[in-house]
């Protein structure tokens, strides 16, 4: 039997088309445009590719879209200086700071400097602590796509066993509280969990956000079992010819896809979910700031 996949480029297309019915009614209703300001430092080129899909994507729901490049030398005091002025500026709506920024600035500083009710990415100490107190908060963009694949397709996840293979703080840890809130029982595993793939065996929903390619074999998965693989790692492919490459997630789809009931795509799964839950992030923070109603079914 082969798993159901899950489309997540096709659900991202739905989630931005509710954004831009929104952002449209803000505008005619309230003379509103939601504005999202995206900071980038240096020249990654991951975040480079990363930017200009927010930006693009950002002004194809309709909203305004506000780039603030700076050198890779910026000093902290300069960055700090950038991110009160977004904060004061009524037009903004959500910034995100891009990360990884470079090593001689204090990331944590950074973020925690941005204004939580702007922290679209929910990363500000403030949005972590509402979000597992099981507050309203800002909720991080990833574990949010995630939570909405899965409510998609179970409808209700209350009862249901699931681990979450990776503990960082923009995926592993916010999609743990997520699926608490949503009354799962939840295990978060990492590279020091004693016997893994036994531990993965008795989950019914498997959230792999490790980083390391292919590294979840199906042989762990229990069968019917919901597999979202966060990772989007790039590896060599000589099958393609020389110097080519593919993406591939943590998880070994081709062995994973037989064993279990549905799993998400690398590419075309959790990825594309990540800037449409941005998009919603924004519209929902619009609305709050101007105290009127938050789309629905955009949130946690
Ligand atoms: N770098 C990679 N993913 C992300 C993200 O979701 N938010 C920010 N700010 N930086 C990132």
């Amino acid at each position: 039997m082969s798993a159901t996949i899950l489309d997540g480029k096709a659900f991202a297309a739905t989630i931005r088309d509710q954004v831009a019915t929104h952002v449209a009614r803000l505008k005619a209703d309230h003379n509103i445009t939601p504005g999202l300001a995206v900071v980038l430092v240096g020249e990654d080129p991951a975040s480079q590719v990363y930017v200009r899909s927010k930006g693009k994507q950002t002004v194809e729901v309709g909203m305004a879209s506000f780039e603030h490049k700076r050198d890779a030398d910026i000093s902290e005091a300069d960055l700090l200086a950038l991110v009160q002025s977004l904060n004061d500026d009524p037009a903004v709506h959500g910034i995100l700071v891009q990360l990884p920024l470079p090593k001689h600035l204090n990331e944590d500083l950074i973020i925690n400097s941005i204004d939580p009710a702007k922290d679209v990415d929910g990363f500000h100490i403030s949005n972590v602590g509402l979000l597992g107190t099981g507050q309203k908060s800002m909720v991080p963009c990833t574990p949010l796509g995630c939570l909405m694949l899965l409510r998609d397709h179970f409808g209700s996840l209350s009862g249901k066993d699931a681990v979450v293979i990776g503990r960082s703080n923009i995926v592993g840890k916010p999609m743990a509280q997520l699926l608490l809130g949503d009354s799962c029982t939840v295990t978060i595993a990492h590279s020091r969990t004693k016997d893994l793939p036994d531990v993965v065996r008795r989950a019914d929903i498997v959230v792999a956000a490790v980083g390391r390619p292919e590294m979840v074999p199906g042989d762990w998965i229990k069968p019917g079992a919901v597999v979202i693989d966060v990772g989007i790692n790039r590896i060599d492919a000589p099958e393609k010819g020389e110097g080519k490459t593919r993406l591939v997630g943590d998880v070994d789809f081709r062995s994973a896809v037989e064993v279990a009931g549905a799993i998400t795509p690398v590419p075309g799964g959790v990825g594309p979910m990540t800037i449409a839950c941005l998009l919603a992030n924004t519209v929902t923070a619009c609305s709050r700031a101007n105290g009127l109603e938050e789309p629905e079914g955009l949130t946690a």
